[in-house]
């Protein structure tokens, strides 16, 4: 009989796959490994039963003891199977830009879930680095992972992922491209396939909002180059131990539009259901094809399942939220198709500027048509309450109908984006859409500028 003693034991052996359709503009040939086989749905399982084993042989993770990691989720899993087999409790650090999805599978599998905010530095008392470290510090006989700075991450990559496509290319890959995080990735399989052949070149895929390509070009540290962004696992704002810069030929940064848009191709073009690195690390593939030859072997790495992605790049409403849908903007209906569905907001000549304004307030809107039973008779937006109120401060009290100001020009659905830009000027703050009898949309400014993206 075949099987594993338990779950650890599958880890490994993923196999590698060739990219058809998406790289067909690519002169060699492109194999991805393919993460989403080990048993934790991701690469992490690899380093995170080595990170606890190799706790466990120095004494630093003691029987009964508490795991304490700061994770996006990966990680996690591969920490909580490596828990419930050997026996040990878990608990993650969350930041709260992760996928609900991710939070949910980690509970699923028995670990503690605490979430911390995104948009905070790493050293402030609440970011998902402080809070960890503050726990291991207080929870008895805890043990605090540490996956930036761990090296036996690294050496996961070195003892496993490294040799496996070393052999499954019969030392054949000329470039190995891959999403940076943590770093042990890269590094690890780099120590290995430059061991083997220095001339192999090693690609890191970057985020906009991260300092990795600009600290391995230049040795700066740049804190310019942070900023939140929406790609996720790749990416960082500190220089963690694992990723060594030495091992590395370059970086590429792909942009999150195109990270989200290229997990969506793997998808339908490959039916290969990966994560949002995985988009990110092909559309690099492509960005880096000049540097590639017909006879080439390009291994790119595809690290987590696509199935912790449903609600965000895999789901229409969240793309089309961030304009990642090319959804092609041509008419005066494709501008309001977000909040068609949504009453169009008006106030009547006879009510008091005051009423306009808490309506403003509430709707978080700058401009808002007036009507009285005839339909619609002239506008009112800030500009227009800006300058009564200059006049007189009295202005709330008065009727809408005394300050209110032309009526909007009304276009039709089929109307060109073109025309209806035209429209606007320091005094038209709005275009309203007739869309049936006496159904009518409102364009503003702001709909015209999401159109650009
Ligand atoms: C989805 C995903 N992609 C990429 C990475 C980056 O891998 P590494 O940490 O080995 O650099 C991670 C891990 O942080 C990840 O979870």
């Amino acid at each position: 009989m075949k099987y594993a003693q338990n779950i650890l034991q599958t880890i490994g052996n993923t196999p590698l796959v060739k990219i058809n359709k998406l790289a067909t503009g690519i002169d060699a040939l492109v194999l991805a490994k393919v993460e989403t086989f080990n048993p934790g749905n991701s690469v992490k399982d690899r380093m995170a039963v080595k990170m606890v084993e190799d706790a466990e042989a120095d004494g630093r993770l003691k029987p009964g003891g508490t795991i304490i990691e700061g994770t996006s989720g990966n990680t996690g899993m591969g920490l909580a199977l490596a828990a419930i087999v050997k026996g040990y409790k878990l608990v993650c650090v969350m930041s709260d830009k992760q996928s609900k999805e991710k939070m949910d599978i980690l509970r699923a599998v028995g670990a503690k879930v605490v979430v911390c905010p995104t948009d905070v530095e790493p050293d402030d008392p609440r970011s998902y680095y402080s809070v960890s470290k503050r726990m291991a510090e207080e929870i008895p006989n805890s043990w605090y992972v540490n996956q930036y700075d761990n090296l036996s991450n690294t050496a996961a990559h070195y003892e496993q992922t490294g040799p496996e496509i070393w052999e499954q290319t019969e030392g054949k890959i000329t470039h190995f491209v891959v999403g940076v995080g943590t770093g042990g990735t890269i590094s690890g399989v780099a120590k290995y396939l430059k061991e083997k052949n220095p001339d192999i070149k090693i690609w890191g895929i970057d985020t906009y909002g991260s300092v990795f390509k600009k600290y391995h070009e230049t040795g700066i540290f740049d804190e310019n180059e942070i900023y939140s962004y929406v790609t996720e696992g790749i990416g960082e704002d500190i220089l963690p131990k694992n990723v060594n810069f030495s091992l590395i030929d370059g970086f590429t940064k792909v942009t999150d539009k195109d990270a989200a848009v290229y997990t969506r191709k793997l998808a339908v073009e490959e039916g290969i259901f990966v994560g949002n690195s995985a988009g990110a690390a092909i559309k690099g593939v492509l960005q880096l094809k000049e540097h590639f030859k017909p006879d080439d072997v390009v291994v790119v790495l595809f690290h987590d399942s696509g199935s912790r992605y449903v609600g965000k790049m895999f789901n229409d409403d969240w793309m089309r939220e961030r304009g990642y849908l090319d959804d092609t903007i041509t008419k005066a209906e494709d501008l309001i198709k977000d909040h068609v569905d949504k009453p169009l907001v008006v106030v009547r000549t006879e009510e008091l500027v005051s009423h306009a304004i808490d309506r403003l307030r509430k709707y978080k809107i700058s401009q808002i048509p007036v009507v009285d039973t005839t339909g619609i008779v002239g506008s009112l937006d800030e500009t227009d309450l800006f300058r009564s109120f200059i006049a007189d401060k009295n202005i709330a009290d008065k009727p809408v109908k005394e300050v209110m100001g032309k009526p909007y020009p009304i276009v039709k659905a089929g109307t060109s984006v073109d025309e209806i830009s035209k429209l606007f000027s320091k005094d038209n703050q709005a275009v309203l859409v007739h869309l049936s009898e006496d159904k009518y949309h409102i364009i503003t400014k702001h709909d015209i500028i999401s159109s650009m993206k």
